[in-house]
């Protein structure tokens, strides 16, 4: 399934429905090519070839979806965006977090604990995930968005709420209790958490394509009446749509 674009395209992928709709129907010139449950829309943003790809919820689908797009696209970048759950009490639904910092949720390594005694998630510690870059095997706890691709988000007006860089947290988890959320902000320096980011950037980074994790506030447990509303996974799209316009005019990566 090789493609025919003259360019390196740029990809989008999206979890939800809620989170990549939007940004397909704003393609020019579609047509769609599926892998198995994965299927890819391509088409032209301002001339210049994008690929969009509802990825599905979590980690290892998200993972698997790059992998995907990397191999038959040879892309300029990654972008993998949408919705996420707030760990730092200020932000609020509609806010936007530029993942500077990607971190793991999901992955622990616990103390020995005899039967009858219990867990104590506290104590729970980080391996690390395994990654190998230039034939060095190391085991990484912080992965980064792409700097070229943030600093052009930075420029980018934002009328619903605030845009900042900040630290990303993903596992296929939704984390609800409010001390967990607090522990995890304390240890790891989380604004938000997702399921998606730090898998997509995992393999990005042994591939060597510049990744970045944009994503809206769509819900806060500090915050009684900000419960999950996918609306907000339109207005994250919005908002990368105006980063993808940016990348192609300024030709940054290019
Ligand atoms: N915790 C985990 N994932 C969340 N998402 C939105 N809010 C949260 C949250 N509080 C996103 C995930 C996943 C989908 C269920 O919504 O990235 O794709």
């Amino acid at each position: 399934m090789k493609h025919s674009f003259d360019k390196k395209p740029i990809v989008i992928l999206g979890p939800m429905e809620s989170e990549s709709a939007w940004l397909i129907d704003q393609l020019g010139q579609r047509q769609e090519k599926s892998i198995g449950a994965y299927t890819f829309h391509e088409g032209r943003i301002d001339g210049y070839p994008v690929v969009i790809c509802r990825c599905y919820i979590g980690v290892v689908n998200s993972a698997a979806a790059a992998t995907l797009a990397i191999t038959q696209y040879d892309p300029l970048c990654v972008i993998i965006q949408g919705t996420s759950g707030a760990h730092d009490p200020d932000l609020h639904q509609g806010d936007i977090i530029l993942g500077e910092n990607l971190v793991e949720l999901g992955s622990f390594y616990t103390l020995h604990r005899d039967k009858g005694q219990g867990s104590k998630i506290f104590d729970w510690t980080q391996p690390g995930a395994e990654i190998n870059v230039n034939k060095s095997i190391d085991r990484v706890k912080t992965l980064h968005s792409d700097s070229r691709i943030l600093n052009i988000a930075d420029s980018v007006p934002y009328a619903d709420g605030i845009v900042r860089r900040g630290t990303i947290g993903a596992a296929d988890i939704w984390n609800r209790e409010l001390d967990m959320i607090a522990h995890l902000r304390r240890t790891l320096g989380t604004d938000c958490e997702e399921m998606e980011g730090f898998g997509v950037a995992q393999v990005c980074a042994q591939m060597k394509v510049p990744c970045a994790d944009i994503r809206v506030i769509s819900n806060s447990e500090w915050h009684s009446q900000e419960e999950f509303n996918e609306k907000y996974g339109e207005q994250c799209q919005m908002f990368v749509l105006q980063v993808i316009r940016r990348l192609i005019a300024e030709q940054t990566l290019m």
